[in-house]
């Protein structure tokens, strides 16, 4: 049973505060967990509270949501059973009686949820957290979407479109996929330096480069592609994040893009899109907008929602009624619980739409979602670049555990892209 839960402030890749917990079982097993942070935000996301005291870390600390978990969190889950997770985690959602979370905080409800899966692991799986959650369930190792060009909200003076991003499906292994993604990031750094570009790198690892225009964003990540020896289109998709609800411009109703200095409705927006993978193509409130586009691209288009459904199986159910979207992008900070993150991926699934577990561009060298992806045989993972440890880790994680399933590692590439066509 958990003996004691402590909370911690801590620090994300932004050096800014987040929260972090442990668990401790009676049998002395320990799980710790952190949790990473949005920039991007969706409004219809999970509270995530912050203390607003302007004299720390200019109002953004966690002390209050720390204070959540030790002396609220903490009492009330003291000798549960931490292999139930569905019941910690409706104890959690009691105590905190909102439907967004603000009564405790996304972030204290989140980091006591994933400690206490971590510290199960430990005493029923060797430590093992996909293991532990997977059950008898089917696994597999997840496409990596490599977040390989960063710009919006991730880097300034860049693109509009937020992430550009290369998903290596035709391979058999996880880790050749994955080796692929990093040549074409060395290649794709080759190419802007020899341009006479900057090289540095936003907040998920890619470069940030000042181009002309979004469609040069693609042009030059095409030519890494090939310049690394592969085929676009066939062993390498590219997919976008537009993360759309940052151009729109409420006032004029448009969208606007600044590289190219143009104001678009929302048909002329979509008319662009011919990737094999579009988060966020239009903004979180335009359900009539998502609809369209899904009738027009949904065949041969991945139309991921996260803004739109902010992993919340409310939102979600109206994506699946009016046929808005076709995949859903699980964030578990956005919800703020495994439990509730695990039920909006079950009813993704049953109305037959793809799934991407995805980290934030504030993170931590957590690596659970990795565990997730896995262990929820979710088939898709976007954790950045292949830069910055706080990404790395992840795909790090993903190496070790293809290693742990030896013979029994399945890639999902094929299997996730051969029902999208290209
Ligand atoms: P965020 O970006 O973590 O800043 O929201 C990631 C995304 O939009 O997918
Ligand atoms: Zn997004």
């Amino acid at each position: 049973t958990i003996a004691s839960v402590v909370g911690r402030e801590a620090l994300d890749s932004r050096g800014n505060p987040t929260v972090e917990a442990e668990v401790t079982l009676s049998d002395g097993s320990v799980g710790l967990a952190l949790v990473p942070s949005g920039a991007s935000t969706g409004s219809y996301e999970a509270l995530e509270l912050r203390d607003g005291d302007r004299s720390r870390f200019g109002g953004s600390g966690t002390l209050t949501a720390v204070a959540n978990v030790n002396d609220r969190i903490g009492p009330a889950l003291m000798g549960a059973s931490p292999f139930d997770q569905p019941g910690v985690d409706r104890l959690l959602n009691e105590l905190d009686g909102t439907d967004d979370k603000s009564g405790l905080g996304a972030n204290a409800v989140l980091a006591v949820s994933m400690a206490t899966a971590r510290a199960a692991a430990v005493s029923a799986a060797g430590g093992s957290l996909w293991r532990h959650l997977a059950g008898d369930g089917q696994v597999s190792l997840p496409v990596p979407l490599l977040n390989i060009l960063n710009g919006g909200r991730h880097a300034s003076n860049s693109a509009d479109v937020q992430e550009f991003m290369v998903a290596p499906v035709g391979f058999d292994r996880f880790s050749d996929a994955l080796r692929a993604g990093v040549e074409i990031y060395q290649a794709l750094k080759s190419i802007l330096r020899s341009g006479g570009h900057n090289l540095n790198v936003g907040d998920e690892g890619g470069f940030a480069p000042t181009l002309p225009s979004n469609r040069d964003a693609i042009e030059v990540v095409l030519q890494a592609i090939e310049a690394a020896g592969y085929r676009p289109g066939e062993q390498v998709h590219i997919a976008l994040d537009v993360a759309a609800s940052e151009l729109w411009d409420a006032d004029a109703s448009n969208y606007h893009l600044e590289r190219e200095g143009l104001s678009l409705d929302a048909g002329e927006l979509v008319d662009l899109y011919a990737r094999c993978s579009i988060e966020d193509g239009l903004f979180e409130d335009d359900w009539a907008g998502w609809s369209t586009m899904t009738q027009r691209l949904g065949d041969s288009v991945q139309l991921v929602g996260d803004d739109l459904l902010v992993t919340n199986i409310g939102r979600l159910q109206r994506g699946i009624d009016d046929r808005a979207g076709n995949a859903i992008l699980l964030k578990p900070n956005q919800i703020g619980t495994l439990s509730e993150t695990a039920a909006a991926l079950d009813m993704a699934r049953d109305a037959g739409w793809t799934a991407v577990m995805s980290h934030r561009s504030g993170e931590t060298e957590d690596t659970t979602i990795a565990d997730l992806a896995v262990a929820w045989n979710v088939g898709q993972i976007k954790t950045g670049a292949p830069a910055r440890s706080e990404r790395v880790a992840k795909y790090n994680r993903l190496l070790r555990i293809e290693a742990e399933l030896g013979n029994a590692a399945r890639y999902s590439g094929k299997e996730v892209y051969g029902r999208l066509g290209s």
